[in-house]
């Protein structure tokens, strides 16, 4: 298992000023209790700890190829008495034969810039998900590093790895029947899009 190309997990510090409140950015994103849900590429869990509060009872499974990080992501679930994260050590590649159901949201965030075969990741997806599931995606707009600044530094992955709206569309939607529901702008730096499984 190796990782996607800059897909390095940002510091706490401006992270947290970017993403004040990850829980509300998923319910804007249409994710809601009883939603099965899985982040790829969880990290420590950033948005996979709000996600568990957000879609309670149904479980979030979250999926990373750094044990470390999931590591991490279950001390945080055991101090904050959470009882409904999975975590997954696994590759994004192989996400449908690895996770042990279909799930209602398959979300990845600030991370499908760095995966060298879209389409095939796209598949992945697709064949985790429950007819009628969402795959729920935010990116990095697709501006210049120096133009994406936190804290007065330039931030995200190089211009050349990000990833437009419509380019995002195109990727999603030539594979298999992805239907897009809708577009979410996530100021200052990025934007989201929900896809429906036909
Ligand atoms: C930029 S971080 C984003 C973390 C989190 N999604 C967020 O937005 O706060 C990307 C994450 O993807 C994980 N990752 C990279 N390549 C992966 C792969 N092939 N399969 C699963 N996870 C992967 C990294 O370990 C890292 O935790």
């Amino acid at each position: 298992m190796d990782r996607f190309q800059n897909t390095r997990l940002p510091d706490l510090d401006w992270w947290a000023r970017l993403w004040p409140t990850p829980g509300e950015t998923l319910r804007r994103l249409g994710v809601g209790p009883g939603d099965a849900f899985v982040e790829v590429g969880s990290g420590d869990g950033y948005f996979a700890l709000p996600a568990a509060r957000v879609v309670d009872p149904a479980p979030v499974y979250a999926l990373d190829v750094d044990e470390r990080l999931l590591t991490d992501l279950e001390r945080w679930v055991e101090r904050q008495g959470i009882e409904n994260v999975v975590t997954v050590h696994g590759d994004a590649r192989e996400l449908a034969g690895t996770l042990p159901e279909r799930v209602d949201v398959v979300f990845i965030a600030n991370t499908l810039h760095g995966v060298e075969d879209p389409a095939a990741f796209v598949k992945q997806a697709y064949e985790a998900l429950r007819p009628g599931g969402r795959f729920v995606v935010i990116n990095w707009h697709d501006r210049p590093p120096a133009e994406t600044t936190v804290e007065g530094k330039p931030r995200g992955p190089p211009a050349d790895l990000r990833l437009s709206p419509n380019a995002t569309v195109d990727i999603v939607r030539a594979v298999v029947p992805f239907r897009q529901v809708r577009q979410v702008d996530l100021p200052p730096h990025h934007y989201g899009l929900v896809f429906e499984r036909e």
